[in-house]
């Protein structure tokens, strides 16, 4: 089965028809968002937060972001598998950031390939894309500078960051990029770039109005639910709470002698048993 090629994404954005991509990292989530109807898959970076114990995805490296893209992979038939370059892959040198996503598309089977940044990653973006790689940019809150913005905060609402943010999108469009995430950016900042670039949005805390949304998938799940939950994320389900009254009850009945019981044991032949008594 073929997967969806990167210019349904113009399509979409042409007929007005809104996408959801999400992010996966692992075999079974991605079967289970894939079966659930998501048409693009992302391997973020956001995998150093929810799934490696990191306080942010600086950490994240090229390997851990390949071994997690080759499971997403296998686990997708139809998706679009982005795969994030993760903080320090693309950022040292063009030819290093050339092997890098090379190695994301040929060793790690994904599509396509993100990165954040504007105006000044552009000329990369242009040789990847003329070198046969898809590029999804990646603007406003980029979390790999969070050092730099000091924390999670709206970006792009002075007239001279909105105006960057602007030309930042250009920048990709012209460059060849394929689609552009905007991070936690005002809404109306949002609508303005998406109704004057040509390549589809996919927003992510900015608003309604882009042609596409991304959540990050432990998040819409509610895998931690003793952990503050960013307002751009909505929780669809308490997955955490599920899972830990599950295993209780599991703890439960081990202690309490109660699993297994014969449903889930295997007998033996009486003959067999007497012929080991005497051993
Ligand atoms: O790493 C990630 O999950 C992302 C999304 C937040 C867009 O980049």
């Amino acid at each position: 089965m073929a997967r969806y090629s990167i210019h349904k994404l113009r399509e979409w954005k042409a007929k007005g028809q809104r996408f959801a991509m999400i992010t996966a990292y692992d075999y079974p989530f991605a079967r289970l968002v894939e079966q659930a109807g998501v048409p693009i898959v992302l391997v973020g970076d956001s995998l150093g937060s929810v799934v490696l114990g990191y306080d942010s995805t600086v950490p994240v490296t090229m390997d851990d972001i390949v071994y997690h893209t080759r499971a997403v992979v296998r686990g997708t038939e139809k998706a679009i598998v982005v795969a994030d370059l993760p903080f320090g892959s693309y950022q040292a040198s063009p030819d290093d950031a050339m092997r890098n996503a090379v190695r994301l598309l040929q060793e790690a089977g994904a599509t396509a390939v993100k990165l954040e940044g504007g105006s000044h990653v552009a000329p990369l973006v242009h040789r990847m894309v003329e070198s046969g790689i898809p590029v999804m940019g990646h603007l406003g809150l980029t979390p790999q500078s969070v050092n730099q913005f000091g924390g999670h905060k709206v970006q792009g609402k002075t007239p001279a960051a909105a105006a960057k943010l602007l030309n930042d999108a250009r920048s990709l469009e012209e460059a060849g990029a394929f689609a552009v995430v905007l991070e936690t950016i005002p809404a109306p900042l949002a609508k303005m770039v998406t109704e004057r670039i040509s390549i589809p949005t996919i927003g992510i805390g900015a608003g309604p109005d882009c042609d596409g949304q991304v959540q990050v998938l432990h998040d819409m799940l509610g895998i931690y639910d003793d952990r503050r939950v960013l307002r751009h994320a909505k929780v669809y389900a308490n997955i955490g709470g599920t899972v830990r009254d599950a295993v209780r009850e599991y703890v439960a009945e081990v202690e309490g002698r109660e699993f297994p019981t014969t449903e889930h044991s295997f007998e033996m032949d009486e003959s067999t048993l007497n012929e080991l008594s005497g051993v």
